[in-house]
């Protein structure tokens, strides 16, 4: 082995560089990346979202939602993400500090979902999509997902959180279907989805700087969504 310790040498820097690329260079880019404190309004930016939305992020996990949507919008010279409403400014690293994992996605089978929750802020539309997406988007190739909801007999009162559902989608009468608790809690994640918050490394083309309303999300309580549905799309 006359030349071992030139081998062991040329495989160490061979790992050693990767490593620096791979995960040191990384870490210190992005590692110390902390929410801003936007000066149009005081608050800061990101927000980490509510219990019910992060326990909606691990439905959306688990329901596969990533094999069909993304969650990354290009720059505006980079594509039509921006023209398509998918977001109003391009995603950065800061805005997913506090996901864990991040549900960047890499398949557009459906709409990029960044701002979903600005887009389409209809509870009433959330569940009867999610329910079945022949309600609200007839012909979606989307599939249905029903077992995030119940199917149950209507007792003294209707459940205030019934599905308003008609014609061939409606429940045998006598019967309601009610939004599980992973159904709200995804519909709450889905609603806390929004881009409309201009940051100093990705201001919204356009927008005077320091706009935006980093509102959080629309909670779950049926009572007080709007009654209007917000167009479909
Ligand atoms: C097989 C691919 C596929 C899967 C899996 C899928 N979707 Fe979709 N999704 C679509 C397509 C296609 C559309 C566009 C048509 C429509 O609105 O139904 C869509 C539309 C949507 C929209 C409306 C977007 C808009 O801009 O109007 C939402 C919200 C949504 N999906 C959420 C979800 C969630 C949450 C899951 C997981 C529980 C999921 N999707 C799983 C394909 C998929």
């Amino acid at each position: 082995m006359k030349y071992g310790p030139l081998l062991f040498l040329g495989i160490f820097f061979t790992l050693a560089s990767s490593w620096c690329g791979l995960v040191l260079m990384p870490q210190l880019q992005f590692g110390g990346l902390e929410p801003v404190k936007l000066e149009a309004t005081g608050q800061f930016y990101p927000l980490p979202r509510s219990g019910l939305a992060l326990e909606g992020l691990q439905v959306y996990r688990a329901n596969g939602c990533i094999y069909c949507h993304s969650q990354q919008v290009r720059p505006a010279d980079f594509g039509s993400d921006i023209k398509r409403g998918w977001g109003k400014r391009r995603s950065v690293s800061r805005d997913y500090i506090y996901d864990k994992p991040v549900m960047l996605g890499t398949m557009r089978t459906g709409p990029d979902l960044t701002n979903i929750g600005e887009r389409q802020t209809s509870l009433d539309w959330q569940y009867q999509h999610l329910y079945n997406p022949q309600i609200t988007s007839k012909g979606s190739i989307m599939p249905p997902f029903p077992f995030l909801f119940e199917q149950r007999r209507i007792g003294h009162h209707p459940s205030p959180d019934a599905l308003k559902l008609v014609g061939e989608f409606a429940p045998p009468p006598g019967y309601e279907i009610v939004p599980t608790r992973d159904a709200k809690a995804l519909v709450a994640y889905l609603l806390s989805l929004k881009s409309d918050v201009p940051l100093p490394e990705a201001p919204i083309p356009g927008a005077a700087p320091g706009s935006g309303t980093n509102a959080p999300a629309a909670g779950t309580n049926q009572a007080a969504a709007t009654t209007a549905s917000a167009p479909a799309k």
